[in-house]
């Protein structure tokens, strides 16, 4: 008799595990982002600022605790799908959450998709992760790289610019930015003249600077991020070039940088989904609340990240923490309203970001909001067919 009992509370665990995971287990998170290299910085935000909103909800989400699995991935996109495979395969995480470079978030994409695994995409703008890659189970906390570089293209030809040389690293994201810009800046009337680049991550930017000094356009436009921004602006500025040919960029080139940029910053505009000075209720909260666990301010990573969390907990409340029941799970995300500390924001059918992208000054330590460059700003998610 006590043996039949045991057979069948055996059985029943099985059913149970067969039927997925039970309410005590943890949900799996799998971040994976560059904890090393030139993008290390922003990795790190982004984890903190997940971990912040979760810390915020007592450590759980949807009423779940949560297990966290890290792979370093360097922003190396030969290793990409080698190192996704380990959260997916090894680790078997419930949601992957990664990861800033562009490249490297393609394959992992391909990945996701491939195993029917739920990605968020907490940095990387690669257009093609909401256009032709994108997926029922592929959601982005972050922006296009078309979104913020596109914003900045009125706003440049409204201050008189005719002429620009866009400058970059030779990746999707470079290059999807300075088209983005492009093709804002020449639908307002201007002109890009020429597009320079160098290698990822090089930051040898003498002979491009040369060149730019050499054709005086009326304007650059740059799309630099972590350490290289840091060196760009450095550099640019070392070279006198600020003052006779104003540079300008995706809010990337002064975000999370401006202490080691110092000087060599002041004044630059630039557009992001997000700005120092927002001055409103929720976007202090969370600027204190970041400020007190990390002892430092949060850049515009550390929101992505933020609200990575924020996406899955409604997710997760809409399905009462069985992250099994997937299509719910995910249909929750899509038709979410997140409360972001940028401004509350929804998702496009392709999975990224509708929102307000804002025109920054640099003052001191800030980038400080200056107005709302573009109003509630959809990527065009071309080629995303569901
Ligand atoms: C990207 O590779 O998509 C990327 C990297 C860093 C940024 C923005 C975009 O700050």
């Amino acid at each position: 008799m006590q043996h039949a009992i045991l057979r069948g509370a055996a059985a029943s665990a099985l059913l149970c595990l067969a039927a997925g995971a039970s309410a005590a287990d943890k949900i799996k998170v799998g971040f994976m982002l560059p904890y090393s290299g030139t993008y290390a910085a922003l990795g790190n935000a982004i984890e903190n600022g997940f971990k912040l909103y979760v810390a915020e909800q007592g450590g759980k989400l949807g009423g779940r605790e949560i297990e966290y699995f890290k792979v370093d991935d360097e922003s190396n996109p030969a290793k990409a799908s080698e190192n996704a495979n380990r959260l997916i395969k090894r680790d078997q995480v419930d949601v992957l959450v990664g990861t800033v470079h562009s490249g490297v978030a393609m394959a992992l994409a391909k990945a996701a998709k491939d195993s029917n695994t739920t990605l968020i995409v907490p940095n990387a703008g690669a257009d093609a992760i909401t256009g032709p890659m994108c997926g029922p189970g592929i959601f982005r906390t972050s922006f296009t790289n078309w979104q913020p570089a596109y914003a900045m293209g009125p706003v440049a030809a409204a201050r008189g610019h005719k002429t620009a040389i866009t400058v970059t690293w030779k990746y999707a994201a470079g290059d999807e930015a300075v088209n983005g810009f492009q093709e804002g800046f020449e639908k307002a009337g201007g002109k890009v003249r020429k597009h320079l680049n160098v290698p990822f991550p090089n930051v040898e930017f003498q002979s491009l600077l040369t060149e730019i000094a050499a054709s005086k356009p009326d304007m650059v436009f740059a799309f630099f991020a972590g350490g290289g921004a840091v060196k760009f602006v450095q550099d640019y500025h070392a070279a006198g070039l600020g003052k006779t040919i104003p540079l300008y960029g995706s809010g990337f080139l002064t975000d999370g940088t401006l202490k080691a940029q110092g000087d060599s910053a002041q004044g630059l505009l630039t557009t992001l989904h997000y700005a120092d000075g927002l001055n409103t209720p929720r976007d202090n909260t969370f600027r204190a609340a970041y400020d007190k666990a990390y002892g430092m301010p949060p850049d515009v990573y550390a929101v992505q990240g933020y609200d990575a969390a924020q996406m899955m907990q409604a997710g997760l409340a809409a399905v009462k923490g069985d992250i099994g029941k997937k299509d719910d799970f995910r249909k929750a995300m899509r038709g979410a309203t997140i409360d972001s500390p940028r401004g509350s924001f929804t998702l496009s059918a392709a999975g990224n970001p509708v929102q307000d992208i804002y025109l920054r000054k640099v003052n001191g330590l800030d980038n400080l909001v200056q107005e709302v460059a573009a109003r509630k700003l959809a990527d065009p998610a071309r080629g995303c067919r569901l």
